[in-house]
């Protein structure tokens, strides 16, 4: 069924990649960005001139504007990404994050409940939202669940909390039609070079240090971008509103093994002149560093069939390759403002 979808976000890394899926599927889609540091258009060159695609340039606190995209535009589906989404930056500045996230959610929610009203059927709100509302695992623990309590340790991970319970209130008040995911760590293309895997490579290509929080042993579960684009197409068609869908890659690894296995690819590709793991520091941690996430999957395969079709070890080879054959674009987005950043975060803990 064609759908017209408004994506918020779509200019940033799964935002973008699921602009692109949708619009390959026949949805018209219109894009919601306010072009933050992480949003950028060049992630959607190939597809900005297709006749069923719009950009608004625009904010999701902007009520007005919203209320008049549902209308005019006629939105029957709405796909939130737009957000502060980077732990780091909310550890040195938890302000935007609770603008964006928690009041910015709260904004979307109501516009909708404005367009749509009491009757909101065949329409749908997905709210994509993390893992890491659910807190850390012990290395033993059993993978979360769709009703494992919330336990939030980062300004990050309590805004988008705040904002999942504002769309199941949503839910259970207005009868606005809510679907919300939690998603673990992606990686692909189009990733803004502040998350781990594409620092590592953009870091390793320049002969750059490789920074490691603490003993680099914290595991975080792997999905490949295309594959969270895929579960939520699933649930956006197939979901039931005022349902939570874990997703995940049943793929767990420490951190430190990653970085070498960026390191030995790339090494075999392009050879430097010493190893690149010699380029591997271990710095100061992270504050509030979550230990181990893992996602129990079973809902969403058993009630909507969806499953990862990319294995970790290819589609982290294939994004390597993207980056390496990319440079332009990843020039285009380390601005300086970006310099400004890496500066305040690594300078000091690389010295030290
Ligand atoms: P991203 O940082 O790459 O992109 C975020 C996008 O939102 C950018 O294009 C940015 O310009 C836009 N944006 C920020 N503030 C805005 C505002 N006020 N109004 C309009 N647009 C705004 O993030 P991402 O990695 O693509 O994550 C997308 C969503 O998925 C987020 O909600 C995030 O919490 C969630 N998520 C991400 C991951 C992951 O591993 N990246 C995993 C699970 C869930
Ligand atoms: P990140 O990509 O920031 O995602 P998240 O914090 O949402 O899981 O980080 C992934 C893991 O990598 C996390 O455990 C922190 C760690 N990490 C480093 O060790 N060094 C780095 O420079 C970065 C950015 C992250």
């Amino acid at each position: 069924m064609t759908r017209t979808l408004l994506v918020t976000g779509g200019a940033g890394f799964i935002g973008g990649n699921f602009v692109r899926d949708a619009i390959a599927d026949g949805h018209r889609v219109i894009n919601l960005d306010a072009l933050t540091y992480a949003g950028n258009l060049a992630n959607l060159a190939d597809v900005e001139r297709l006749p069923g695609y719009r950009f608004v340039h625009g904010d999701v606190c902007d009520a007005a504007l919203l209320r008049q995209l549902l209308v005019d535009e006629a939105i029957d589906c709405i796909v939130h990404c737009a957000a502060e989404s980077h732990v780091d930056r909310s550890i040195l500045g938890p302000a935007a994050f609770v603008h964006t996230n928690v009041h910015g959610s709260f904004v979307l929610l109501e516009a909708a409940r404005e367009a749509w009203g009491r009757d909101a059927g065949g329409k749908r709100f997905l709210h994509v939202s993390t893992d890491e509302v659910f807190g850390s695992l012990d290395p033993e623990e059993p993978a979360f669940r769709e009703d494992t309590p919330y336990r939030p340790n980062s300004p990050y991970s309590a805004s988008k909390a705040g904002s999942d319970h504002l769309a199941r209130a949503y839910f259970h008040t207005f009868g606005l039609p809510v679907l919300v995911t939690h998603c673990s760590n992606n990686y692909g293309p189009y990733q803004f070079p502040e998350k781990l895997i594409p620092l590592t490579i953009l870091h390793a290509l320049r002969g750059d240090p490789l920074p490691v929080y603490g003993d680099g042993q914290h595991v975080r579960d792997w999905l490949y971008v295309e594959d969270h684009c895929a579960a939520l197409d699933c649930v956006l068609s197939r979901g039931r509103p005022g349902d939570t869908y874990n997703i995940g890659g049943g793929n767990q690894w420490p951190n430190l093994r990653i970085v070498e296995r960026i390191c030995d690819r790339l090494d075999a590709r392009l050879p430097a002149a010493r190893p690149r793991r010699e380029l591997i520091r271990f710095v100061d941690d992270r504050p509030g560093h979550d230990r181990r996430y893992a996602m129990d999957t079973g809902k969403i395969e058993r009630e909507l069939g969806w499953g990862p079709r990319h294995r970790f070890d290819t589609g982290l080879d294939a994004t390597i390759d993207w980056y390496v054959a990319n440079r332009r674009w990843c020039e285009q987005v380390q601005s300086g403002l970006y310099r400004e950043y890496l500066a305040t975060q690594y300078e000091a803990r690389l010295q030290a």
